[in-house]
């Protein structure tokens, strides 16, 4: 086993990192770090925008995945490697978010602006926001005037009329002014020596409310602007006299967010004058002091969600008109691809304590169900095969495959991804058929589909939504699966599934081969020169439906696809060419297709029968089931399917 560090040593290593970062001096000090690094003086929307750009970035074709590339063809989207693993399929919206900031980095109108994050529930809105507080976290501290409440940026101490030349020295630009708090302690304690202000590192914290605040929605009866600007501590209010800034409590998330962000949670939950706070904050970046305290000068990214009905709301009403102005609209909408949805199912479990057996499908059929749930019907096609073609797969109809643009497909479509079934119902659902088979401590397509048929019923749903959604489950769903599960049971009892299809593909290649030339085919082993067998050929054909004079133009298709592959240097395999693949799945199971039908049903088998059996159950086993499931599985495949 490796060895582990000891506890003592990780805690001394962190101590040593974290005191190497710690700091403090004077202004005049800071003045020379500056001058080395100007990168200190970021503003907080620049900040936010190298942090994401430091983790890298690169284009979506950049892959190895034929799927991929098929989905995106010559589309330029780029994948944020800081979002790399929490987020997925919906590249689009964070490339709009990165957008926001590269603009916003570059003081554009954006800089000046709320980011407004709009979706349906548990499309990944909070965990955005939290994502960003989180990198911020992560970076280094930030220089601050010591003891300010806002942790300000110590070129505040500069006075106006030097800041000209200031600026040329150091190449940076001086914006902002002391806040009251520091005003009054540089009056009183250092006076005019204002180069000889304390200046220290700070960490950014959610928890200490370090460079960033969160403002939850509001009771609307007790909507107090204290929870936004801070307010004035009464008990001072005696022993101070008035406008004396030391009975000031700078402590609102706007305050504490300064430098970095302030998120609002449901933000049109709030009273208009929040929100008014909140835009002159983005807008004028200045806010008021509680009392008769004058401004404030802020300067921090705002990043504000709620779902689309309150924002439709809030649309609607004019007299808003001067908020909807400043708001940079960011859709979030629910991810659109099976092979995302999953993954996003297992990053919730790996975080979670949910510690059970996961059967193979299972957390495909319930993303499936999610996804069709969302999905627009088209009149170009079934939602199935849109979800499919929407996953980069290939559909194969009539030997076929079909050519349907899936950009074509999402511009006919209104609100895609803006409804349906959350992340969050899918999970509750498999939480409810884990303790629906505790014993069994495994979840698979069958419970977990019982239980989300059980929670939509219960659901409070349109009835025309929940027909919808129970049609899908009982009938779509349920077809896709035992087709799914009548593959894996035959395949399991193929021996060598595998090398046995690929010695199909090499002889059909051969044969098709020379039957398009109109040569021979040389016997690999006995080099006998044959004439292509098209008996044979017929018989892989015909499983996906191509026959007579149709098998020609197949043939050539197939040489030509296959040689076109080959001359760019891909590996050739049975999985090549889609439709191929699925005639020669479709011909291996065919041919153990009986048996493993009379095998699976039956009640009592004979000796044969039973090492047969044995076998396909290890094959299972040894491919993701576990003792339980394949139990269930079997079970479920001898009463629902080979139905005659
Ligand atoms: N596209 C996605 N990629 C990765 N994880 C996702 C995605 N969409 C949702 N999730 C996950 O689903 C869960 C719910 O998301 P979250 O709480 O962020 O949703 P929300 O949009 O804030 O919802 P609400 O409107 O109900 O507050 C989280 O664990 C989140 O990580
Ligand atoms: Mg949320």
């Amino acid at each position: 086993m490796e060895s582990q560090p000891s506890f003592e040593q990780l805690i001394k290593e962190d101590r040593a990192t974290r005191d190497s970062k710690k700091w403090r001096g004077t202004l005049l000090e800071y003045l020379e770090l500056v001058r080395t690094d100007p990168s200190h003086t970021r503003l907080a929307h620049s900040r936010v925008y190298d942090m994401i750009m430091r983790h890298g970035a690169h284009d979506i074709l950049e892959t190895e995945e034929p799927h991929v590339k098929r989905l995106y063809k010559d589309e330029s989207v780029k994948v944020y490697d800081f979002f790399g693993d929490e987020f997925f399929g919906i590249e689009k919206t964070l490339s709009q978010i990165v957008r926001y900031f590269h603009s916003a980095s570059l003081k554009g109108e954006e800089s000046r602006q709320v980011l407004y994050l709009m979706g349906p529930v548990g499309s990944g809105k909070s965990s955005l926001s939290e994502k960003l507080q989180r990198g911020l976290e992560h970076l280094d501290p930030v220089y601050a005037i010591e003891g300010c409440p806002m942790f300000e940026e110590p070129l505040h101490l500069i006075p106006r009329h030097l800041r000209k030349e200031f600026e040329k020295m150091l190449g940076v630009h001086i914006e902002g002014d002391l806040c009251p708090v520091c005003r009054f302690r540089l009056k009183e304690e250092y006076g005019t020596r204002y180069e000889e202000f304390p200046v220290v590192a700070k960490y950014f914290s959610k928890r200490n409310r370090t460079g960033i605040g969160v403002v939850p929605p509001v009771d609307p009866n007790n909507q107090d602007t204290s929870v936004l600007i801070g307010s004035e501590d009464i008990s001072k209010l005696d022993v101070y006299s008035e406008g004396d800034p030391r009975v000031l409590d700078l402590n609102g998330a706007l305050n504490v967010g300064n430098r970095g962000i302030v998120e609002f949670i449901e933000v049109f939950k709030n009273e208009t004058e929040y929100l008014h706070a909140m835009i002159t904050a983005t807008q004028e970046k200045i806010i008021p002091a509680p009392g008769r305290h004058g401004m404030v000068y802020v300067d921090t990214v705002i990043v504000a969600h709620s779902n689309e009905a309150e924002w439709q709301k809030f649309k609607a009403d004019h007299t808003n008109e001067a908020i909807l102005d400043r708001i940079v609209v960011v859709k979030v909408p629910y991810n659109l691809r099976l092979s995302e949805e999953v993954k996003i199912y297992q990053k919730i479990i790996r975080n979670s304590d949910f510690r059970a057996h996961v059967a193979p499908h299972t957390l495909e059929m319930a993303s499936m169900f999610a996804i069709l749930s969302r999905l627009e019907p088209s009149n170009k096609c079934d939602l199935m095969t849109k979800l499919k073609l929407y996953n980069g797969e290939e559909v194969v109809e009539k030997g076929k495959t079909k050519k349907l643009d899936v950009q074509e497909l999402r511009d006919d479509t209104k609100r895609e991804g803006m409804s349906g079934i959350s992340t969050r119902f899918i999970m509750k659902a498999l939480d409810n058929a884990l303790s629906d088979n505790v014993e069994g401590n495994c979840i698979n397509p069958i419970n977990v589909r019982e239980a989300i048929i059980n929670m939509v019923k219960e659901a409070d749903l349109a009835d025309d939504t929940r027909k919808g959604h129970l049609d899908i489950l009982q009938d779509v769903l349920h077809k896709e699966y035992l087709e799914r599960l009548e593959k894996e049971i035959t395949k399991a009892f193929v021996y060598s599934y595998q090398e046995q299809a690929e010695s199909l593909f090499q002889n059909y290649l051969d044969h098709a081969e020379a039957y398009v030339n109109k040569t021979k085919v040389k016997d690999r082993n006995t080099k006998e020169e044959l004439t292509p067998d098209e008996g044979f050929l017929k018989s892989i054909e015909e499983q996906i439906a191509i026959i007579g004079s149709a098998a020609d133009g197949f043939r050539q298709e197939v040489i030509a696809y296959l040689w076109a592959g080959s001359r760019r240097g891909e590996k050739i395999s049975y999985r090549s060419y889609e439709p191929l693949k699925e005639a020669i799945e479709k011909k291996l199971m065919t041919s153990v297709r009986d048996i493993s039908r009379i095998i699976t049903k039956a009640r009592t088998r004979d000796e044969e029968q039973e090492g047969k059996y044995d076998a396909m159950v290890r094959n299972l086993l040894e491919h993701g089931y576990c003792p339980s499931c394949v139990d269930v599985v079997l079970k479920y495949a001898a009463n629902n399917l080979w139905k005659d």
